[in-house]
């Protein structure tokens, strides 16, 4: 399975290396705090997965770059840049940029051909809102770095840096006058209309940008990427004995009630959001994550229910795919096709076997699983985060927990045209959005929410009216 790595000789610009000792060691500055904390709580879950420091890298923004929106979540907005030299050069280029208009030189030397970082990553910001700061992405960054390096692998993650001057280089207005265009019509959340990129967050991340060999690929081969979020690998800890549902289905039960009945769905949740959730993406069953942790099938007939079940799976999420052969990018909702392409379903005995064999998602549940072994029911927010203290310890683990439950898995397919028949195809897969969770803050609703579920009877479906969902566990009862 291929695997890019993401090394520190990629922290060039243009050409030039842009770490310099002082923006590193001025940054560094801020955390000495954040990379004790993390590499104190986080036990090594084997000896070979010691806590790594990584030296802090951080590359800066050119001074004229044009901008294009990529795509955006509840918590981050995520967009190409390329700096005005490429657009000169016709590499990049893109329809509706915005652009910071200088004077054409971006400053960095570009030589021919080499663009840095920028060519192959995308500036992913955080939109402004509660807890959001000029440190927000340097504490993401060093969770990255010193915890999820080590425990998940280097080879797992979509790469990251650290990328300064996103206020300074005037970026950030550009950005946002772009989220506005998007506010005039393409926008995909109706409840992300009007939000921003912070302000006052001058240092954001470059992300490997997981579509970029299928921009590049040249035909007769075709990569298309294909996002999903794995969410809740192994059942929460606190779901009652006989559940006929995971925790991942269990709460699409609890949303698809709360779109049948959303105000009661808004008194019993006791908060706006999940109501909000449910009017801004209609109801639709969704797929069960534990497929992609099923025991292995001992009979014919469940090996073709698991086969079945694992294209499934890839087929509901098929919206987000973003192919070299298809003029669809994932930015413009709703244009994407929600069929597979031929060649993908060429593939479909090779992604399968892919899905069937892989180790990353049984590493994912096994971190949930360690990482949060009594549910966030038994997390208290009680003593100050220092050593020795078992209840920050737990809160800590638990935020390690709920950002693996909240990654996005893009999975990678590279198959033949039809003009080599015989190659198979390729896949491979990496984890992204990976921000680290505030646990001080979020730890009353993940509570909040399993409190909900296990009222409704949503583990064990015994809601009313029963909500139609397709879990893994539900067909073991039949
Ligand atoms: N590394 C990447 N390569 C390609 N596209 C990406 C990458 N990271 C993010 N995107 C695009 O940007 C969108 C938003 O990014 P992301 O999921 O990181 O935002 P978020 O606010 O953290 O989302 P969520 O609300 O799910 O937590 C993604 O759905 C995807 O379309
Ligand atoms: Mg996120
Ligand atoms: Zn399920």
């Amino acid at each position: 399975m291929a695997a890019e790595a993401d090394t520190v000789d990629d922290d060039t610009l243009n050409g030039r290396r842009y770490v310099s000792a002082t923006s590193a060691g001025a940054v560094a500055a801020h955390l000495p705090h954040l990379r004790s904390q993390a590499r104190q709580s986080v036990p090594p879950p084997a000896a070979h997965l010691q806590q790594q420091s990584t030296p802090l890298q951080i590359v800066s923004m050119p001074s004229a770059v044009t901008c294009t929106f990529v795509g955006e979540g509840s918590a981050n907005a995520v967009f190409c840049v390329t700096p005005a030299n490429d657009i000169a050069n016709g590499r990049r280029s893109n329809g509706n940029n915005g652009s910071n208009g200088s004077n054409g030189e971006n400053g960095t030397g570009t030589p021919a051909g080499d663009a840095g970082p920028l060519s192959a990553h995308l500036l992913r910001i955080p939109k402004a809102g509660p807890g959001v700061g000029p440190t927000t992405c340097l504490e993401h960054h060093a969770f990255y770095s010193d915890v999820l390096r080590p425990l998940v692998g280097t080879e797992w993650l979509v790469g990251q840096h650290l990328v300064r001057g996103i206020v300074s280089s005037g970026v950030s207005a550009i950005l946002n006058d772009l989220l506005a265009d998007m506010d005039r019509g393409r926008r995909s959340r109706p409840d992300w209309v009007g939000t921003r990129v912070a302000v006052d967050v001058d240092v954001a991340l470059l992300v490997e940008d997981m579509t970029s060999a299928c921009k590049r690929s040249p035909n007769p081969s075709t990569t298309t990427t294909i996002q999903c979020k794995p969410k809740w690998l192994v059942q929460s800890p606190s779901a009652p004995s006989g559940a006929h549902r995971c925790r991942t289905c269990a709460l699409a039960a609890a949303a698809a009630a709360a779109a049948a009945a959303p105000s009661r769905a808004k008194g019993s949740h006791g908060r706006s959001g999940l109501a909000k959730k449910v009017a801004a993406s209609p109801h639709k069953v969704k797929p069960c994550p534990l497929v992609l942790v099923a025991d292995p099938p001992m009979t014919p007939r469940e090996e073709a229910a698991l086969d079945a079940a694992l294209w499934d799976y890839v087929c509901q999420h098929m919206s987000s795919a973003v192919s070299s052969s298809s003029r669809s990018p994932a930015s413009l909702p709703g244009k994407s096709s929600s069929a597979p392409s031929m060649a993908l379903l060429k593939a479909r005995p090779a992604i399968v076997r892919w899905l069937r064999t892989t180790d990353i998602f049984r590493r994912i549940a096994a971190i949930q699983a360690e990482f949060d072994p009594h549910g966030a029911l038994s997390v208290t927010l009680e003593g100050p985060v220092s050593d020795g203290n078992a209840s920050a310890l737990a809160l800590d683990r638990l935020q390690t927990a709920m950002t693996l439950r909240d990654c996005t898995c893009f999975l990678r397919v590279t198959t033949s045209d039809g003009t080599a028949p015989s190659q198979p195809a390729a896949i491979s897969a990496k984890l992204g959005d990976l921000d680290r969770k505030n646990g001080r803050h979020k730890l009353a609703r993940w509570q909040e929410q399993e409190r909900a579920l296990l009222a409704g009877g949503y583990y064990l479906g015994t809601e009313e009216p029963r909500q139609q969902t397709q879990c893994w566990l539900e067909r073991q009862w039949e």
